[in-house]
């Protein structure tokens, strides 16, 4: 990995894996292209704005001019892909941008990685360009639907995505698959569970809860507050993409998760002791058109065939998360003002 193309790395998870690839010499280069959508913020990467190893594209994925003017001018050898539209409330309200980001931005991003390592439709010549390159597209287990209460995700469960959110990351996996396929693409599709951490937008579950918490808002729990989410922290996310890149065979697709379930009310309570805030704040509101019930990612692939696991506890990494919150509450009202509405805002008005 020499050469780094990181899509969508001023997000949450991209910037905390730009960080993570620039500490030490795991890259020579990582350009970050980023459309610095409401989601997008410079201000996560403050901290290595000035390592002569990055630079920073304003631009769309699904410029294709512009991707191609990059491949030429730098040569990448990896593309990870971050990029894309990634709340599911908001998919709701609008799906229209999710499709096109998430899947004819892959599909620019995709075209453009295949004619700059000139691969063809698959032959003896493609092959040969297999070596040294590597596209990784990040993708997420909301594309298998919803579990029962038994069950979990394994690499081989069918995708039955319910939100348009999920159903534009599984057509765009299927894109990335069918390049490989096809073409013979290097590719990876690495399918995680629910994120939480440093930098994530406050329209999240966590975020959102730890902002109005603090504020002493009511705290908006869909429904009945007994889905399940399946929760890994964003730096042990960022060590699972590497450990992919490294040691991922190409085709595979590699789920990824730390065998943490909680139903969402038991995250409120968690937040609200850690806050030493009252259970009062919990206002239970109508509930999500469509809301899946359970995920939970079965990680036997990725930890027996390459060697990776997570280091954060729970417990450990929501109390960092929170303390985090607390020390950066002018970055969350800064990108919390401007261009911001919640989805029930959106939905219900005010009201
Ligand atoms: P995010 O919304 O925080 O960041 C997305 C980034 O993509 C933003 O910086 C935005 O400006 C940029 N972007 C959007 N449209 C763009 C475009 N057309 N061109 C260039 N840049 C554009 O998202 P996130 O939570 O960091 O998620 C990153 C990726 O990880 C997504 O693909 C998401 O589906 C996937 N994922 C997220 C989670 C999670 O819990 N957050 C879990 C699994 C997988
Ligand atoms: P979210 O963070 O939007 O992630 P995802 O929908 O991709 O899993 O939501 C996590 C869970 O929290 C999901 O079951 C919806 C629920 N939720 C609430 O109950 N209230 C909220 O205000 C939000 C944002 C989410």
């Amino acid at each position: 990995m020499k050469n780094v193309l990181v899509t969508g790395g001023a997000g949450f998870i991209g910037s905390n894996f730009i960080r993570y690839i620039l500490d030490g010499d795991k890259v020579d280069f990582v350009l970050n292209l980023d459309l610095l959508t409401y989601a997008g913020n410079l201000e996560n990467l403050k901290s290595v704005e000035s390592d002569p190893r990055y630079c920073f594209v304003k631009g769309d994925i699904r410029d294709r001019d512009l991707l191609r003017s990059l491949f030429e001018k730098y040569n990448f050898d990896t593309v990870i892909h971050f990029a894309a539209e990634s709340h599911v409330d908001r998919s709701i309200v609008d799906p229209g941008i999710f499709l096109s980001t998430n899947v004819q931005g892959t599909q620019a991003l995709l075209d453009t990685a295949k004619a700059h390592w000139k691969l063809k439709p698959d032959d003896k010549y493609s092959r040969e360009y297999r070596a040294g390159v590597r596209y990784l597209q990040v993708s997420t287990d909301e594309v298998y639907g919803a579990l029962e209460k038994t069950g979990m995700f394994t690499e081989e469960t069918p995708l039955a995505p319910n939100s348009p959110y999920s159903a534009s990351k599984a057509s765009a996996d299927l894109l990335v698959r069918a390049y490989y396929q096809t073409y013979g693409l290097p590719i990876n599709i690495t399918r995680c569970s629910n994120n939480y951490g440093p930098y994530q937008f406050p329209e999240k579950l966590i975020p959102l809860m730890i902002h109005n918490a603090q504020q002493d808002k009511p705290l908006p729990v869909y429904g009945d507050g007994m889905q399940i989410r399946d929760w890994l922290h964003v730096k042990d996310h960022c060590t699972a993409i590497y450990t992919v890149l490294e040691k991922g065979i190409p085709g595979e697709v590699y789920n990824i998760g730390g065998n943490n379930e909680k139903a969402n009310l038991e995250i409120v309570r968690i937040i609200l002791t850690e806050l030493n805030k009252p259970e009062s704040l919990i206002t239970y509101v109508k509930d999500r058109p469509g809301h899946d019930r359970r995920y939970a990612i079965d990680n036997t692939k990725i930890t027996s065939q390459l060697g990776w696991k997570p280091l954060y506890s729970f417990e450990a990494g929501i109390h960092e998360t929170v303390a985090w919150y607390l020390n950066h509450l002018e970055w969350v009202n800064r990108i919390t003002s401007g261009a911001y509405q919640s989805y029930y805002h959106e939905m219900y008005g005010n009201s």
